[in-house]
C-alpha cells in the first residue's frame, strides 16, 4: 500500500516542527530525511505494481495500434498525434489538434488546424499513466469506483466511464483505467472520429465496432484498409488462432493499447536516488526547493506521495483559455461530473514526474514555463493579475477567457471561505521560486530526454507496418 497523503493532524504537527526547527540552522539533508520519513516516501511510485514491459507482445501490438491512423474516422489522426514519446508523451501544444490538421504528420508546436485549436484541453502525458489508481482525465470522468465514497448512490465497483451515469460502472471498461480511457479518443469528433464518419449509427459502441471491423477486415469493414495484415499481428500477440471477428474486437484493441501505454514507466529520477539515500543526487538549491515544497509552500498537500498527486480535484484558477469542455466557451472541470458547487473549475492534480518535458502546463496549457506555473501555484491572485491574455495568436479562442478566469478565482475564494481545501496564497522570494523549479527538475527520468532511450516506444522503420497507415511523425516548431 502506498501512502499518498498524511492526516491533517500529522501535517499540523509537522508544520509546527518545521517552524521550531527554523530557529536553528539545520542541515538540509537531515531536514529532508525527516520529511521523507514523515511522508513515507520510497522514491518509487511503481513499487508493488505489475506493469508490462515494452518488449511484451501485447505492448508491441498496442504500439502499432497507438501509431495507426486507421483508428480515426478519416485516416488522419492516431493516438500518437497528441501523445508522442519525443514530445514528453504529449504534443507540446497548449490545446491539442487532432483531425483535420494542415499536415497530419507534423507534430509539435508547428502543428496547425485551419480553424485553430478545437480540442478543449491540454493533452496530459501518457508517461507513467499506469500509476493512476483513481481517475483519468482532467475531470476524472474515467474513475475507479472501488476507491470512491458513494456520494450519489451507484454500484461502487468497477470503472465508471462517460458511457454510464455518474457513479455507475461501465461493464465494458476493461481491466484498468488506461484501457478504459482508450475507448474515448476514437469517439470524440475533434480528436480522432472526425465530422463525417461514413457509417450507420452514432453512439460510441457503433463507432468502436466499426473501427474494429475495419482493422479486422470483416463485415462492413472488409476492404476498407487496402493492405491489411492486422490479423497476423493480433494472432501473434494474443497467441491465438481465432478468426478476425472473434479476435479483433475493440476490447482487444483497447487492451493492447493500454498495455503499450502502461509500459511507459519513467521513474528513475535524481529525486528517487536522493530519497533512496544518495545525498549527492540533487543540488543544494533543489534541496531548498524540496524543503519548501514539503513545508512552507504547501505543495505536497495536493502533489502528494511518490507519484506527486493525491488524484483529487481542486480549484486553482489556472487561466481559462480555448473553447473549454463544458459549458461551451468555458470549462467547469470536475463540476460537470459531480454537480457540486465546490467542484466548479476544479481539475485533477497532475503528477509532477517528468514535468520538465510536459510543457505547456495546466488543464488548458495556459502556462508555457515551469516558473510561470509555479508562481501561479504560490500566489494565484498575482499570477492571474499578471497573466497576458493577449499572448496567443488567433488559433486559440480567448473571447471570454478573462471573465471566466475571474469566475474561477472567485470560486477559489469561496472555497477558501468554506474551508474547502484549495490553493492558498503566499509570497516567496525569487530565489525560493528558483529553488522549487530546481526541485521539480529533479523529477525527470533522463530517459525521457534521450531519443535513443525512448526508441523502444517508437516503431522503427524496420518494423513491418500492419496497414500502411502508421503515423511517421515529423517535428517542426
Ligand atoms: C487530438 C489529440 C488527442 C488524440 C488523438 C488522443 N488524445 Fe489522449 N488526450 C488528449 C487530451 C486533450 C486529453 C485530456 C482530455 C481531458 O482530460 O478532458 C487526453 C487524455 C488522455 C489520457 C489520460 C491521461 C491522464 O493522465 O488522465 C490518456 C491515457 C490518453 N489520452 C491516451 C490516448 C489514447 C490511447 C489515444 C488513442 C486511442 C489518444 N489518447 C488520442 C488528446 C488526444
Ligand atoms: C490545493 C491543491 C494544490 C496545491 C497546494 C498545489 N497544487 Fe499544483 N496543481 C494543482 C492542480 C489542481 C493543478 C492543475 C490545475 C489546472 O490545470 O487547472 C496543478 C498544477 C500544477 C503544475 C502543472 C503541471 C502540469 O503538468 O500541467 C505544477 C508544475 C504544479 N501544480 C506545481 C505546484 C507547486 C510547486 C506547488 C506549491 C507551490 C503546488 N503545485 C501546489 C493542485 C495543487
Amino acid at each position: 500500500m502506498i501512502y499518498r497523503s498524511i492526516s491533517t493532524l500529522k501535517w499540523l504537527i509537522f508544520l509546527g516542527l518545521l517552524t521550531a526547527c527554523g530557529q536553528t540552522a539545520v542541515n538540509p539533508d537531515e531536514q529532508l530525511r525527516d520529511i521523507i520519513n514523515m511522508h513515507q516516501l520510497t522514491g518509487d511510485p511503481s513499487q508493488g505494481r505489475d506493469l508490462p514491459r515494452i518488449s511484451d507482445p501485447l505492448a508491441q501490438l498496442g504500439m502499432q495500434l497507438f501509431y495507426t491512423q486507421a483508428l480515426s474516422g478519416a485516416g488522419d489522426a492516431a493516438c500518437v498525434s497528441c501523445h508522442h514519446p519525443l514530445l514528453g508523451g504529449d504534443d507540446g501544444l497548449p490545446l491539442s489538434i487532432g483531425v483535420g490538421a494542415a499536415d497530419p504528420a507534423l507534430l509539435g508546436t508547428g502543428r496547425k488546424h485551419p480553424e485553430g485549436a478545437l480540442v478543449a484541453r491540454n493533452a496530459p502525458t501518457t508517461f507513467n499513466c499506469g500509476l493512476w489508481d483513481e481517475v483519468m482525465f482532467w475531470d476524472g470522468r474515467v474513475e475507479s469506483l472501488g476507491k470512491t465514497p458513494l456520494k450519489n448512490g451507484g454500484d461502487g465497483q468497477g470503472i465508471h466511464t462517460p458511457d454510464r451515469v455518474f457513479h455507475y460502472a461501465d461493464p465494458e471498461a476493461g481491466a484498468n483505467l488506461v484501457e478504459a480511457q482508450s475507448r474515448f479518443p476514437v469517439t470524440a469528433d475533434v480528436e480522432m472520429r472526425g465530422f463525417d464518419f461514413g457509417m450507420s449509427g452514432h453512439n460510441g459502441s457503433d463507432i468502436r465496432n466499426a473501427l474494429a471491423a475495419n482493422i479486422g477486415d470483416y463485415g462492413d469493414g472488409a476492404g476498407t484498409i487496402p493492405s491489411n495484415d492486422w490479423l497476423l499481428f493480433f494472432q501473434s500477440a494474443f497467441n491465438s488462432n481465432a478468426n478476425a471477428e472473434d479476435l479483433i474486437t475493440y476490447a482487444a484493441i483497447a487492451h493492447a493499447i493500454g498495455e503499450y501505454e502502461r509500459s511507459q514507466l519513467f521513474v528513475e529520477t535524481a529525486w528517487k536516488a536522493y530519497v533512496q539515500g544518495d545525498d549527492e543526487a540533487i543540488s543544494a538549491s533543489a534541496k531548498q526547493g524540496a524543503i519548501l515544497f514539503y513545508g512552507r509552500a504547501g505543495c505536497a498537500a495536493c502533489h502528494a506521495g511518490d507519484f506527486f498527486t493525491d488524484e483529487q480535484f481542486y480549484v486553482t484558477a489556472v487561466p481559462q483559455i480555448g473553447y473549454g469542455a463544458v459549458p461551451y466557451d468555458d470549462d467547469w472541470g470536475r463540476y460537470s461530473e459531480t454537480g457540486d458547487e465546490v467542484d466548479r473549475y476544479a481539475f485533477r492534480v497532475p503528477t509532477l514526474l517528468n514535468v520538465e518535458v510536459t510543457e505547456p502546463y495546466g488543464h488548458d496549457g495556459a502556462y508555457q514555463t515551469l516558473e510561470e506555473v509555479v508562481r501561479h501555484m504560490v500566489n494565484p491572485e498575482t499570477a492571474v493579475a499578471a497573466y497576458d491574455f493577449n499572448q496567443f495568436d488567433s488559433s486559440i479562442h480567448m473571447v471570454n477567457s478573462k471573465e471566466h478566469t475571474e469566475e474561477a478565482l472567485a470560486q477559489l475564494h469561496e472555497n477558501r471561505n468554506k474551508n474547502v481545501k484549495t490553493l492558498m496564497s503566499m509570497t516567496l522570494a525569487d530565489e525560493e521560486i528558483d529553488d522549487i523549479v530546481n526541485f521539480l527538475l529533479t523529477l525527470t527520468d533522463p530517459c525521457v530526454k534521450e531519443p535513443a532511450c525512448l526508441a523502444p516506444w517508437i516503431p522503427s522503420e524496420l518494423l513491418p507496418d500492419p496497414d500502411g497507415l502508421r503515423l511517421d511523425a515529423i517535428f517542426q516548431n
